[in-house]
């Protein structure tokens, strides 16, 4: 009977250690709140694993962010991810999304792009200038601004219809959405792989192959 025990002990511990390669044997990230699952995958995940696609590898930094690199434009926060709907919301790690927007937004090379683009004009104001001032008036970007000098960034097609005295235009940069003022994140969507539908009907997606990049969709069903 001791013998049959141990026997069984050993069966299960030999069970449960056995290294698994499904999606289960993914790193979830490390925020908990955006959980990090395919076609997203964590760098620290062996490329034998098969997590995740290309271009959507994430990294941990200071243990509590999940980090996207985008080879032009360096590091960004994953602040949620709809994995339905195929979009991904994005952050400054130092919360100014402004100053990452004026160097230049550039996602090429990367699975994202935003929803619509919008061109927008930089301005160099003093804290009184008129276009400060209500009605209508615009609040100037903190996170750039100083005592003695207040930014804003109006959409280009507006400067002409504002009073910009006491204001000198910087740059006209690219807006990744068609909102009026810059937000705290830079909402992105994807297209390939194409897992919404199978989100939405409670799947998953997975690589079909252990070789190939086909997908397909598992249901709970499946097991
Ligand atoms: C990590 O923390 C360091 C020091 O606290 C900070 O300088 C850096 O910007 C942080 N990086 C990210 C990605 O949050
Ligand atoms: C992004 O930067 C790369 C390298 O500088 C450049 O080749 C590419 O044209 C840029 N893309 C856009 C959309 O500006
Ligand atoms: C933004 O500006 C560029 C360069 O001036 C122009 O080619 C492009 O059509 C503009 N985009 C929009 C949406 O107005
Ligand atoms: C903003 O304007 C002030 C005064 O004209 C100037 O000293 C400062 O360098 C300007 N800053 C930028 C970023 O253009
Ligand atoms: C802009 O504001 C300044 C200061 O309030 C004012 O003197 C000027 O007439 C205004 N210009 C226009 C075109 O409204």
């Amino acid at each position: 009977m001791a013998a049959f025990r141990l026997f069984l002990f050993f069966f299960f511990l030999l069970f449960y250690l056995q290294p698994s390669r499904s999606h289960e044997s993914c790193h979830p990230g490390c925020d908990l709140l955006v959980p990090i699952h395919f076609p997203f995958q964590m760098m620290s995940n062996p490329p034998e694993n098969r997590c995740g696609y290309d271009g959507f590898t994430v990294t941990c930094k200071n243990e509590t962010r999940n980090i996207l690199t985008f080879p032009f434009s360096g590091d960004f926060v994953v602040d949620s991810i709809s994995y339905f709907s195929q979009r991904i919301s994005i952050t400054d790690p130092c919360n100014c999304i402004a100053r990452r927007l004026l160097q230049g937004f550039n996602y090429s090379d990367t699975p994202f792009q935003p929803l619509d683009t919008r061109n927008f004009t930089f301005l160099n104001c003093t804290s009184d200038a008129p276009v400060f001032q209500s009605p209508g008036g615009v609040s100037p970007i903190p996170c750039l601004s100083s005592e003695s000098h207040s930014f804003v960034a109006l959409p280009t097609e507006r400067v002409g219809a504002s009073n910009t005295s006491s204001c000198t235009e910087v740059v006209t940069f690219m807006h990744p959405s068609l909102d009026d003022s810059i937000k705290d994140s830079i909402l992105l969507t994807w297209k390939e792989p194409d897992c919404g539908r199978c989100e939405s009907d409670g799947g998953f997606c997975q690589y079909k192959y252990d070789t190939s990049s086909e997908v397909s969709c598992f249901t709970p069903f499946d097991h």
